[in-house]
């Protein structure tokens, strides 16, 4: 049923390494700098990380490069996608679409606060290298029922924006510069924190795991951290790979983004959580923990004022790499099925999410009674829902569609360029998209639901 006369000429990346910093840009953001390090922190430091790897090598890499086949196969975003191959798969591209937008309402949020503390730093903050202070000067920002929801919609109207300029003239523009830049930065920072008195510590929690950290709920985290920090299980992939032309090679893509978002993720660990150690800060401080820990780790550099802005900057850019990325899927569904002009579809679709995005920052100061799901806040338990539910979901779908509908033999054909390209894992591949993937996201998920 794939249907030729439903692609139309499209926008496609100008490079090759152009799509692989965009595709990164989409993984390395806040899931890396801002949520894997405190997620690490709550959950058991090494255990985390551990059962993280794990769920990496048989999860991560095997659905990065199915999302980027149907992607590519298609050459439409995930709804029309999945349309186009199995109409009874359509709802899996529609998950992905919601799962986009909650995703993007909290994202905006903490890219906000991103913002505010780019500000902080330019104004000279960072001198303070007291715990409390540090953490009471979070928390009254965060808290503020107003001042969060301005940067928010600052970091909703730049995400907008650049949506608006559309695929090779926006996002691969920013991503090649940036990118690269970010990584020096983080690799300086690490160092610094690496070099601070006591910090063996942060290293040995985070990279020595305990083993009776792990539980159920452990292992539902790493799962939906796998999926938030590579972009997997909505469709993001798929939208991507949906601008790449018929000659890329899809395999070395599924491999070199992963490495790429995994390496920045523990050089991010292991900037902050040293710190964490050293400074005395807790490590299961949350949300708050790059917040808190780095402007202490910045008083300490000389220059530190300086390192502060442009760290916070590239956060940002980081952010917008990944923001971007998120919208573009709720966008591209909008113009390729409702047929919208980008621009008006960019505008309506960024306006609403600003607004859903409002709750979850209410939810840390005025509302932060509302508890809708598990105890949670408002923000987490949209972060919940979306992260550890629907991606986790959306990507077991993708295994079983491929693995039992479509067919191995189709997916093998477009991954190899149709016989063109070695690959030399596909009988690897084919396994574990066909029974371990899907089996290990479905038992992760009940155990971690505590359905039995
Ligand atoms: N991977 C992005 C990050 O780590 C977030 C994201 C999730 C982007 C899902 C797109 C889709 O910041």
């Amino acid at each position: 049923m794939s249907s030729n006369n439903e692609v139309k000429p499209r926008d496609q990346w100008g490079s090759k390494i152009g799509f692989i910093l965009a595709a990164s840009g989409s993984a390395v953001g806040l899931g890396n700098l801002w949520k894997f390090p405190f997620m690490a922190g709550q959950n058991g430091g090494g255990a985390f990380v551990l059962i993280y790897f794990a769920i990496l090598f048989i999860v991560g890499f095997t659905l990065m490069l199915a999302e980027l086949t149907i992607g590519r196969k298609t050459q439409l975003s995930p709804v029309g996608a999945y349309r186009s191959l199995d109409k009874r798969f359509t709802w899996v591209g529609a998950i992905g679409v919601l799962a986009g937008f909650l995703i993007l309402s909290f994202y905006s949020v903490v890219g906000g606060w991103v913002i505010r503390y780019i500000v902080k730093a330019v104004t000279g903050a960072f001198t303070i290298a007291d715990p409390e202070v540090l953490g009471g000067l979070f928390v009254s920002f965060i808290t503020n029922p107003i001042e969060p929801i301005i940067y928010h919609l600052i970091f909703m109207i730049l995400t907008l924006g650049i949506v608006i300029g559309g695929i090779s003239g926006g996002i691969e523009k920013y991503s090649k510069i940036l990118m690269p830049s970010l990584f020096v930065m983080m690799i300086l920072i690490m160092i610094r924190s690496l070099t601070l008195p006591n910090a063996m510590e942060g290293v040995r929690f985070l990279l020595v795991p305990d083993f009776s950290k792990i539980t159920g709920d452990v292992v539902l985290a790493a799962l939906g951290q796998v999926f938030f920090s590579l972009s997997l299980g909505m469709g993001a992939m798929i939208t991507y790979g949906s601008y790449l032309s018929k000659d890329e090679d899809l395999i070395s893509s599924s491999v070199q983004i992963p490495l790429i978002d995994t390496a920045i993720a523990l050089i991010a660990g292991l900037a902050i959580l040293p710190a964490v150690f050293s400074f005395g800060f807790d490590p299961e401080g949350g949300p708050g923990l790059l917040f808190i820990t780095l402007p202490a780790v910045f008083s300490q550099m000389p220059l530190g004022s300086v390192f502060g802005v442009i760290f916070f900057t590239l956060v940002l850019f980081a952010a917008l790499t990944s923001s971007i990325s998120l919208l573009e899927v709720v966008v591209s569904y909008v113009v390729d099925e409702w047929k919208w002009n980008r621009k008006m579809a960019s505008i309506v679709l960024g306006g609403i999410i600003f607004l859903m995005g409002v709750p979850s920052s209410l939810g840390m100061g005025l509302w932060s009674d509302i508890r809708p799901i598990m105890g949670k806040d408002i923000f987490d338990s949209v972060d919940f829902i979306a992260s550890n539910v629907f991606l986790p979901l959306g990507g077991m779908m993708l295994c079983i569609f491929i693995g039992w509908f479509w067919g191995i033999d189709k997916a093998l054909a477009e991954i190899t360029n149709n016989g063109k390209l070695n690959f030399a894992l596909a009988g690897a591949w084919s396994f574990l998209i066909k029974f371990i993937a899907p089996v290990a996201i479905l038992v992760v998920f009940i155990q971690g639901l505590g359905i039995f």
